[in-house]
């Protein structure tokens, strides 16, 4: 994030502090419980948002050599991406092409031919050509060329991963990025070190998981022990990114900057840099750290798979390091598994119980820029 941006969001924080208010949505916004429970619009969302939407797959410290795999399907697509020999990032359908097995699982390294499992016919990592058909007899008159890994969309950017789980046109970064691409580039994620991801799944629809991060109205009521006395109750500073969006929450020490000459401020340092990829991928720079919430939904509407990773600007090679990061995963799980998770748990329960909306206020504004956006692009696509 370039410094100047980093003053303005400061001076703006330091305004809404000293006025004793937060950046506000212009209304309130009603919000329908249906949304979180009804089959038809987790149907339309697993097209419109999880099939035709690029989807960070993870960083590019994952995959950094030639060879290095990773596999994912929670979008219900299963993807594998493969660093390829030229340095480049490919994407494939992780579907053999003669009757459907899965070539890889999980992540690893040394891939130059993907060899399935099941009759063994192989393809090249780099271009997903179809190499080999053991008993070739067997499949006379088939042209290996028609019969290649399904590529996918994908881009590297500034140390993301992202990819679409449908074929078609080729992301363009700029346009996707939209003004996060401008914060992105100052944040370094090229260097940056995977520490750990842990996977969890949750009785809650994926939706309300992200809701979870996007206001801080909360904090003083429901997390007085563990993370209150670290950052301030209901203040915050918004920018809309495209369909993307910023929420800055201010850490207690930001005040610390008051004193110091502005070119030497490090707002990172004095606050949580909460940002959602549109739609799923919840991105938090958390002072010294990244972390990642990749959130996906579950078997039905009342159910959510998530990836949560934790990205470290060293690689951990210290007792001493491993230990302050595994203490910093530990208290997110902590603080979101016994105090965010159980409440929205019965949130979701109680939906149907009462179907009225939800109202999210003016000092709610991501929450809002989130769902506009969410019933947008439903919309969208319905009215193809
Ligand atoms: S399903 Fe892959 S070789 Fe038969
Ligand atoms: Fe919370």
């Amino acid at each position: 994030m370039r410094q100047q941006v980093q003053i303005d969001i400061a001076k703006r924080i330091f305004d809404l502090k000293d006025n004793q208010t937060t950046d506000l949505a212009d209304n309130v916004y009603q919000q329908s419980k249906n949304d979180y429970i009804s089959p038809e619009v987790a149907q339309q969302e697993q097209q419109n948002l999880f099939r035709d939407l690029p989807l960070l797959l993870c960083l590019s410290c994952e995959i950094p050599e030639p060879g290095d795999y990773i596999c994912d399907d929670f979008s219900g697509v299963p993807i594998i991406g493969v660093r390829t020999s030229n340095g480049d990032v490919a994407a494939y359908l992780n579907i053999c092409r003669h009757r459907g097995a899965r070539l890889a699982c999980d992540k690893g390294s040394g891939l130059r031919q993907m060899r399935c499992p099941y009759h063994a016919w192989s393809y090249a990592a780099d271009t997903g050509n179809l190499l080999a058909v053991p008993f070739n007899t067997g499949f006379e008159g088939i042209n290996k060329d028609d019969f290649g890994l399904l590529p996918l969309p994908v881009i590297e950017h500034d140390g993301l991963i992202f990819v679409r789980p449908s074929a078609g046109d080729a992301i363009d970064p700029t346009q996707f990025l939209n003004t996060f691409n401008d914060d992105l580039a100052g944040y370094g994620l090229s260097q940056y070190s995977h520490f750990e991801t842990r996977v969890l799944e949750a009785p809650l629809n994926w939706k309300l998981v992200v809701d979870t991060f996007l206001e801080t109205y909360h904090l003083s009521a429901l997390h007085s022990k563990t993370i209150a006395p670290l950052l301030h109750n209901n203040l915050m500073a918004f920018e809309p990114m495209g369909q993307h969006l910023r929420m800055v929450a201010a850490r207690k020490t930001i005040d610390d900057l008051r004193s110091m000459p502005e070119q030497q401020w490090d707002l990172i340092l004095h606050t949580a840099m909460v940002y959602v990829l549109f739609p799923n991928t919840v991105f938090i720079m958390q002072g010294d750290h990244l972390e990642t919430w990749r959130v996906y939904p579950g078997a039905t509407p009342n159910e959510s798979r998530m990836h949560v990773s934790l990205y470290t600007p060293e690689p951990t090679v210290t007792e001493s390091a491993r230990k302050h990061w595994k203490k910093n995963m530990d208290l997110l799980m902590a603080t979101v598994l016994s105090e965010d998770f159980p409440l929205a748990t019965n949130i979701q329960q109680d939906f149907s119980a009462c179907n009225n909306k939800m109202l999210f206020g003016r000092n709610e504004p991501a929450l809002q820029h989130y769902h506009k956006t969410l019933t947008a692009n439903l919309r969208c696509n319905h009215d193809k």
